[in-house]
């Protein structure tokens, strides 16, 4: 209680000095430099994530960061603590919760455990594309979807791309579905993308993404999904012989900020983080959709691994074999978010 009353005092006196230097200081060119304050006079947002800087949420973030300290004058500070170096996978969710970190940007998959429903994006070949996945985010069953965080004390504030997911694997080239079987393969934690590769007779084994090399390099997996700059930024590609380049999976970010942190942000904070997270979004999707073609070059130019593009024929009949993970998304979620799906609504 104490606390509470004190975060609104805080917040109250932020905003007063946010206002004073925007519409009185600076008109008297005396800017005050709010980065000279102690962190319990800023507004102080914790961004943690689990990949690389040089990943398209890595980027995004940092360019993030940037931009909110430069248009608040230092007074709202993201701290962005890449790589898993704060929280792991499983733990940063449950962090968020807590108020130990103010922001995240989880794949969809990850936010399953919270949410089951999400799981609808990880269905293999359910999108073609990402303008595909926003639609479906935009639409009803989508909203719905987005609707749920609220009821869980999370704001989701936006979605980022990264990309479609390539299999990769050290024994054998996987040109059909069947040449899963008895593979061990790293998932993320949706139940979903379990049933993907345990339909197919392959052992999916949830895995952390920071550790997942020391997996493979163990053996203790044979391959794994991800996208190629996921593969790349981790140098999962080094420890693999085989690449499908099958596209069956989206991945991206939901970007979640702890709902009572949010609420008592003055207005017009709420309105520059929105306003800049919108324009960040639109830069990182193109950069995510850029880097992932890039490392696609740079793979094929290494020779280093043998890549095999699924022809359009191949993704019909593979798309098919899937059909026991869809039975199993309706008996437990009925048709409504798997008919709102765009193959679905041609
Ligand atoms: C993974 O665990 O493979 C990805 O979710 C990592 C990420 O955040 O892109």
């Amino acid at each position: 209680m104490y606390l509470k009353i004190y975060d609104q005092w805080r917040f109250l006196i932020i905003g007063l000095a946010f206002f004073l230097v925007l519409f009185g200081c600076q008109s008297a060119n005396y800017p005050i430099d709010f980065e000279q304050l102690g962190e319990d006079e800023r507004i102080v947002i914790r961004f943690s994530h689990v990949v690389g800087e040089d990943t398209p949420k890595g980027l995004a973030a940092r360019r993030f960061a940037q931009l909110i300290k430069e248009r608040s004058n230092g007074l709202v500070e993201v701290q962005v603590f890449p790589n898993g170096f704060l929280y792991k996978d499983g733990e940063e969710l449950e962090a968020l919760l807590q108020g130990d970190i103010q922001m995240i940007a989880p794949a969809t998959s990850k936010v399953t455990s919270l949410i089951p429903e999400w799981s609808v994006i990880d269905l293999p070949f359910a999108f073609n594309s990402y303008e595909e996945v926003h639609q479906y985010l935009a639409g009803s069953a989508g909203q719905d979807l987005i609707s749920k965080f609220d009821g869980k004390g999370l704001r989701m504030l936006g979605v980022w791309d990264n990309g479609f997911k390539q299999i990769s694997n050290r024994d054998h080239p996987i040109y059909d579905p069947k040449s899963l079987q008895f593979l061990k393969m790293r998932i993320m934690p949706s139940d979903i993308i379990h049933k993907q590769f345990s339909s197919l007779g392959a052992i999916p084994r949830e895995i952390d993404f920071n550790i997942l090399f020391h997996h493979l390099e163990s053996g203790d997996v044979d391959g794994q999904e991800n996208t190629l700059s996921n593969i790349t930024s981790k140098n999962l590609y080094l420890l693999q012989n085989y690449i499908t380049i099958s596209n069956h999976g989206y991945l991206g970010y939901v970007l979640l900020m702890n709902n009572q942190f949010w609420e008592e942000l003055p207005d017009h904070i709420q309105v520059l983080i929105t306003d800049t997270l919108k324009e960040v979004s639109e830069w990182e999707r193109e950069t995510a959709h850029n880097l992932n073609a890039k490392k696609l070059k740079e793979l094929e130019a290494c020779q280093c691994i043998d890549i095999y593009h699924l022809s359009p024929e191949e993704r019909r009949s593979w798309a098919e074999e899937f059909q026991p993970v869809y039975d199993y998304f309706i008996e437990r979620f009925g048709t409504k978010y798997i008919e709102a799906l765009p193959k679905y609504q041609r």
